[in-house]
């Protein structure tokens, strides 16, 4: 007999360690196509005071993940990576990331946090302005591949 799969429960945002590692790596791979964090970032970044990793999880999976990074001195918070596994989109887990992302910031006393999208990701730009976020400028061949990206920056006052 084999068992049911387990329904979707609470998504529960936490901060991320080593054990991460694997699957933060499966999903950046899974969801990004340039611009990739290695596991070597990802291991530095966890281990930073100047940078936060973010795990959105249910039932012990994955289910998305988010990078900021902090400069002493400067009041704003940079998100720098933002993604929820493909068959857990539409339920949240990239709302309550950023959610917990900003809140964090707020913790840190940062006034403001920055970001990039890329011009075709219609998405995450949805996400943003949904949640307070206004465009503020373009900066071509952004990304890796040549990209262009959307200045998005909010004031977390
Ligand atoms: C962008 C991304 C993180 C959204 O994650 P998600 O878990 O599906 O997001 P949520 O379910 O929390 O939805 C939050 C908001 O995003 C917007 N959104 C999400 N998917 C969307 C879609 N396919 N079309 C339009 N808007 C969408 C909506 O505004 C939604 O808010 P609403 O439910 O109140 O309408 C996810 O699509 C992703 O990982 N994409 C690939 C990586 C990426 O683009 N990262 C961002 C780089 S800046």
């Amino acid at each position: 007999m084999t068992a049911d799969p387990e329904p979707p429960g609470r998504v529960h945002v936490r901060r991320a360690d080593a054990v991460d590692l694997d699957a933060l790596l499966r999903l950046e791979t899974r969801v990004f196509r340039s611009d990739l964090i290695s596991r070597a970032q990802y291991r530095r970044h966890i281990d930073s005071d100047s940078a936060l990793v973010l795990v959105a999880t249910d039932n012990g999976n994955l289910l998305g993940a988010a990078v900021l990074f902090f400069r002493r001195g400067s009041a704003s918070a940079r998100l720098y990576s933002l993604a929820s596994a493909p068959e857990a989109r539409g339920r949240g887990v990239g709302a309550a990331l950023l959610r917990a992302a900003e809140a964090a910031a707020r913790r840190r006393r940062c006034q403001r946090m920055r970001l990039e999208v890329r011009v075709s990701n219609r998405a995450a730009q949805r996400l943003y302005e949904t949640r307070g976020y206004r465009r503020h400028g373009l900066h071509a061949g952004y990304y890796e591949d040549g990209g262009d990206a959307l200045r998005y920056a909010k004031d977390l006052g």
